[in-house]
């Protein structure tokens, strides 16, 4: 056993609130994350709205899940929106060049995706095309979903059978420009956007677009900086940011049959996201002091080698424990930077990388990663809870990494806290301060298993599941909880 870590709450007034856009998911064309995942198809023998899984669709709604990017990622740069409307007779198919040169009908497009959106209660995020698309086609796309009457886009919509605009407010102007977007450099990149943003008007006089640069990847701080210094506030609303917890691109590790050199690999990269919005968040400051751009990390999560058998260009992989600490870690740095973070969608929701469900026929299963989203609900649009504290080390090998995360936050005054231990080994006890936040009883889950490697299967779907929580006292606001090795456990305040 540890020693004790003290851990102080800050109640103050001035802390910023969590927006639930953190909590965002991300569903490109890749693998079986749409055909074969959310989509089968009106006449599949899968109950289905309007050929999503209703499954999934409970899901997700049970996930409040606050917004979906798509069509991707790299598929953004490829995907040209008038391929997937109108008659399904009439859409052409297309090669899927960045994931497995299938073949793509074109069948799930833009009325799919957006009425999707409205089921599920999310917003939607597109993701239009810089890369081989123009300047023309991508405003045409915001006048053909968001202009109510008089247009040629809002014309063609009406046509297609949709009356009423959907009013899309997230859009981003490409994606990964440095890589699979464009392999454009910095400065070519902040001229292109800058045309982009120019001609993305919202084609409705109450809303405003909220546009979203294509940002860095992980330390490239020069990518940051160049944005933001060349990028006027009135052109730009938010700046994204790529981050994946890979040990090695040409080796990344099993998802499931992993050693502890690959965990503490995994979560060293997965804890870099500290450090990479602290810094991002740092430049941002120099020029956004008032913090007006919004930091979105449209991507982030743990990325394996796919599971043996599947096609390599479908990303499909297991989700464990492991996945289980990479997020729960990940969601309290990003509510701990909530100042500045305003938006982050896991990749991906569905079948690809560290998906939150993962399907085979009729069956779905939940994914650790799902429990912990799920469980960190409690923070969509609560105030931050300051936390002061030093974390205890996880050691290994002669490394190590704090093995102790927390966030904290209060909502209709209820207090939720966080606590994360990703110690492959040991259990730590912290002791919070709750100070003057009045708290009398609480009620606890935890999320963990007998080892890292433990993941639900079809065979198996409730292996991992949230429990209730016991081993915690609550004393005159002074709240001692001991958290098992590697497990995720959130209090709320009765
Ligand atoms: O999420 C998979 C891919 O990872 C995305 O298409 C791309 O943006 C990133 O490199």
């Amino acid at each position: 056993v540890q020693a004790q870590t003290k851990i102080t709450i800050e109640n103050t007034e001035d802390a910023p609130v969590i927006s639930k856009h953190i909590y965002g998911h991300f569903s490109e064309h890749l693998g079986r994350s749409i055909y074969d995942g959310l989509y089968v198809g009106e006449d599949s023998p899968i109950p289905n709205t309007d050929g999503v899984r209703n499954d999934l669709i409970k899901a997700l709604k049970d996930l409040q899940i606050p917004n979906l990017r798509w069509p991707g990622g790299c598929f953004a740069d490829t995907y040209h929106w008038r391929d997937g409307i109108g008659p399904q007779e009439d859409r052409p198919t297309i090669v899927n060049q960045w994931w497995g040169d299938v073949t793509e009908d074109n069948s799930f497009g833009t009325h799919n995706f957006l009425n999707l959106c409205e089921v599920l209660g999310a917003e939607p995020y597109l993701a239009g095309n810089v890369g081989s698309g123009t300047v023309q086609e991508f405003s045409n796309w915001i006048q053909y979903v968001n202009h109510d009457a008089g247009s040629p886009m809002a014309k063609l919509r009406k046509e297609n059978g949709k009356e009423e605009s959907w009013d899309v407010k997230f859009w981003g102007v490409g994606n990964e420009p440095w890589g699979c977007g464009g392999n454009m450099d910095a400065e070519f990149y902040a001229d292109i956007y800058k045309q982009y943003a120019t001609f993305l008007t919202s084609w409705d006089k109450d809303a405003k677009l909220y546009r979203i640069a294509s940002g860095p990847s992980g330390d490239d701080y020069h990518w940051m900086e160049v944005l933001m210094k060349e990028i006027p506030p009135e052109l730009m609303e938010g700046v994204a940011l790529h981050s994946y917890s890979v040990i090695d691109w040409n080796d990344k590790g099993p998802a499931s049959d992993f050693t502890e050199d690959h965990y503490f690999a995994t979560m060293t990269e997965a804890l870099k996201m500290e450090e990479y919005i602290t810094k991002h968040s740092a430049i941002m400051d120099k020029y956004d002091p008032q913090k007006k751009v919004g930091l979105i990390v449209d991507e982030w999560g743990g990325w394996y080698d796919v599971e043996e058998g599947t096609n390599p260009g479908f990303l499909y992989q297991q989700n464990t424990v492991r996945d289980a600490m990479i997020a729960g870690a990940t969601l309290n740095i990003f509510n701990n930077h909530s100042e500045r973070v305003y938006m982050a969608n896991l990749a991906q929701a569905v079948n690809v990388l560290q998906a939150v469900a993962l399907t085979q026929g009729e069956q779905m299963i939940l994914t650790p990663t799902y429990h912990v989203m799920k469980m960190y609900t409690v923070h969509h649009e609560a105030q931050l809870l300051p936390v002061n504290f030093e974390s205890p080390d996880y050691t290994y090998n002669g490394k190590s990494l704090p093995a102790v995360s927390i966030s904290a936050s209060k909502k209709d005054g209820k207090v939720a806290i966080s606590l994360v231990n990703i110690d492959s080994k040991k259990e730590n006890e912290v002791e919070l301060d709750l100070g003057e936040l009045d708290v009398e009883g609480m009620t606890a889950t935890i999320l963990t298993s007998d080892k890292l490697q433990d993941h639900n299967t079809f065979e198996n779907a409730e292996k991992i599941t949230p429990e209730e929580f016991k081993d915690y006292k609550l004393r005159r606001g002074k709240l001692q909880v001991t958290i098992p090795p590697f497990s995720v456990i959130v209090l709320e305040s009765e």
